[in-house]
């Protein structure tokens, strides 16, 4: 995820698109560039840093041009540096892009152009995009401005992935071209002057009249004009719409709070951490994972090392492995593994699940495990972090930044990379294949069943209305729901203050028991079938003591309870990444029902990097 800003005016743009990325530095700030058509042609001035940073980079204050586009970088292919930072041309510097997202084929593109001549200096899966254009642009029988536009449509048909692009080109100073398809872009129309934005807000101070992108629509703009055109260059009509947000509301995309929305952004994250890794009829590809038959055969142990969520993450995923891989693993506290000196050795392969990167704790315990002779893999969701230079892999979930605290997107994301982890051992390994076929067809089928569940919020938010000043709630569930239970709860601790305890359905009766009385609140999760009697007994072992219970189940319960949360069915393995999805909204109404700040909840930091 990044932020991409664009104008077209009479005013000189370089101000304009520093201010509009500064806006946009929430989205990413591993490196910033700006790109604009000068007297002498197209002129890109980027570097390695933060916004701020691009003042001071050479060639910056040249820049006279009344027409730009600008990029703030959240890395997701190349590391961070001034090569890989956007804009990016194509070999003949006519071209200049900018774009937000993932384009999962890009190596495969990279090889057809290559075929064709073409050269690449940068790492990212983007330097594609200006190159594709160029390709099109010189077979195109259009003429004059569709000439330019064919290109783009042209080169986006070739892309699979997500993106909000835009394209400016030495041959049309006075156009640019933008489109966008699953990442988000939104033009600002002006007097004479036109403006564009990932989001609303970057722009809201010079125009309130917008026109909201679909996907696959392309505009093709002058100062005094926007034309809209789909992937056939056929035109579109689209009305513009008036926006009476104000800027705060609009720097959350109209949502009032980061989780709020990072917990809705849960498809699109899932979509994008799948990519082109799995699919139902091939092998799965793990680019950044080179490990052959020889060597997994050799492993005996797997460890799985985290904090806070992330361990939570890795205790939903210990059954897939075993199960799949067929190789025992065990999970532990990063902040205890690094003190116990625990049995590692060249078999065993420990993998370090950090959403940062830069948990101290995490980085520790995988520099022990490597002075033990042991492989060592490093999950995380940001690109170039601390540990991804200390690990002999790093494989990256792609949930875009994640800023509120409570840890939502990133966890789901991280479940759903280790099942594509266990598949890719197990495909090596060749075991199980009836399982991992199936195992991958469910994945992909996660992200719309995330979106079912999302709609239904309203009965959630009403149970948060009735519980939100207890003292105490309970968290059950067992087998992989019990991994559930105790990410719920930990949400519910940090973001309400509600003291909260995660049992296994089984356990309470040898203690914890005795604390539940009249109107205790009990919240079991239940979506194992095998386990669906017994944890409904466990259930009715605390109704018949008073509790009130909220079940989160995909099964048909003949009981009635006081509120039960039915979401869809999906293989059992990857069930905490439906389940967990109403104890993160639970928490969110509780929260914001006792008008805390659910984004930055008291003594809590985003990224611990002290132990
Ligand atoms: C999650 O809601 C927490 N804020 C916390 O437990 C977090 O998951 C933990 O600190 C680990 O962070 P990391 O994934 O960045 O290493
Ligand atoms: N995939 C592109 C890159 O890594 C764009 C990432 C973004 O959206 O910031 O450079």
């Amino acid at each position: 995820m990044c932020g991409i800003v664009g104008y077209i005016g009479k005013k000189q743009a370089k101000p304009i698109l520093i201010n509009g990325l500064s806006r946009l530095e929430y989205r990413g700030y591993d490196s910033a560039g700006i790109a604009t058509i000068e007297k002498s042609g197209l002129k890109v001035v980027k570097n390695k840093g933060r916004v701020n940073d691009l003042s001071n980079t050479k060639g910056i204050n040249s820049l006279e041009g009344t027409l730009g586009i600008g990029h703030t970088r959240w890395a997701t292919h190349g590391k961070p540096s001034s090569t890989n930072s956007h804009p990016h041309s194509d070999n003949s510097k006519n071209f200049a892009v900018v774009h937000n997202g993932i384009i999962e084929n890009y190596s495969d593109l990279k090889e057809f152009l290559q075929a064709h001549d073409y050269t690449f200096l940068s790492e990212t899966d983007t330097e594609v995009i200006p190159n594709l254009i160029h390709f099109y642009f010189n077979s195109s029988k259009q003429k004059d401005n569709l000439r330019f536009l064919d290109a783009v449509t042209n080169a986006c048909k070739m892309l699979k992935g997500s993106y909000a692009i835009e394209v400016l080109s030495s041959m049309y100073p006075d156009n640019m071209i933008v489109v966008r398809k699953d990442s988000p872009l939104v033009i600002g129309k002006g007097i004479d002057e036109n403006y564009i934005s990932s989001d609303i807000p970057a722009i809201l101070s010079f125009t309130k009249d917008f026109y909201l992108l679909n996907d696959n629509e392309f505009a093709f703009i002058s100062r005094t004009s926007i034309d809209f055109y789909d992937s056939n260059l056929q035109k579109i009509n689209k009305a513009c719409q008036n926006i009476t947000w104000n800027a705060t509301a609009a720097e959350k995309d109209g949502y009032p709070d980061f989780m709020l929305k990072e917990i809705n952004e849960q498809p699109k994250a899932i979509r994008e951490t799948i990519g082109s890794r799995i699919s139902k009829d091939s092998k799965t590809i793990i680019p950044d994972l080179n490990l052959n038959k020889k060597y997994l055969n050799t492993i005996n142990k797997i460890y799985i090392v985290a904090c806070g969520t992330a361990m939570h993450a890795g205790f939903a995923t210990k059954p897939i492995f075993e199960n799949l891989c067929e190789i025992s693993v065990e999970v532990e506290a990063a902040s205890e593994f690094r003190y116990r000196n625990p049995i590692i050795n060249e078999k065993t392969l420990c993998l370090f699940i950090t959403q940062s990167g830069e948990t101290a704790d995490t980085i520790a315990a995988l520099k022990l495990a490597k002075s033990k002779g042991a492989k060592t893999i490093a999950i995380s969701n940001v690109i170039g972090s601390s540990i991804t230079r200390e690990a002999d892999y790093t494989v990256y979930t792609h949930a875009g930044p994640e800023i509120a605290v409570a840890s939502t997107k990133a966890y789901t994301s991280q479940i759903v990379l280790l099942a594509i982890i266990a598949i890719y051992f197990s495909e090596i390994l060749e075991k199980n294949s009836t399982k991992t076929i199936e195992l991958k067809n469910d994945i992909l089928l996660l992200p719309s069943k995330i979106e079912e569940v999302l709609k239904n919020t309203e009965q959630i938010k009403n149970f948060a209305q009735k519980i939100y000043k207890e003292k105490d709630v309970f968290f059950i569930g067992r087998g992989i729901d019990y991994s559930v239970a105790q990410e719920g709860s930990l949400k519910l601790k940090e973001i309400s203050y509600i003291h909260s305890e995660a049992y296994p359905s089984g356990e309470l009766k040898h203690g914890p028991i005795a604390l539940i009385e009249n109107d205790v609140t009990v919240i079991s999760v239940l979506t194992n079938r095998l386990l669906v009697e017994k944890s409904v007994s466990n259930i009715l072992e605390v109704v018949t003591r008073g509790a009130k219970t909220f079940i989160v189940t995909n099964q048909e319960l003949n009981q009635e309870f006081d509120e039960v949360i039915k979401i869809p069915k999906t293989n059992t393995f990857i069930s905490p990444v439906l389940s967990i999805i109403p104890l993160q909204i639970l928490a969110y109404y509780i929260s914001k029902e006792k008008g805390l700040d659910v984004d930055k909840p008291r003594n809590l930091a985003k990224s611990v990097t002290v132990e």
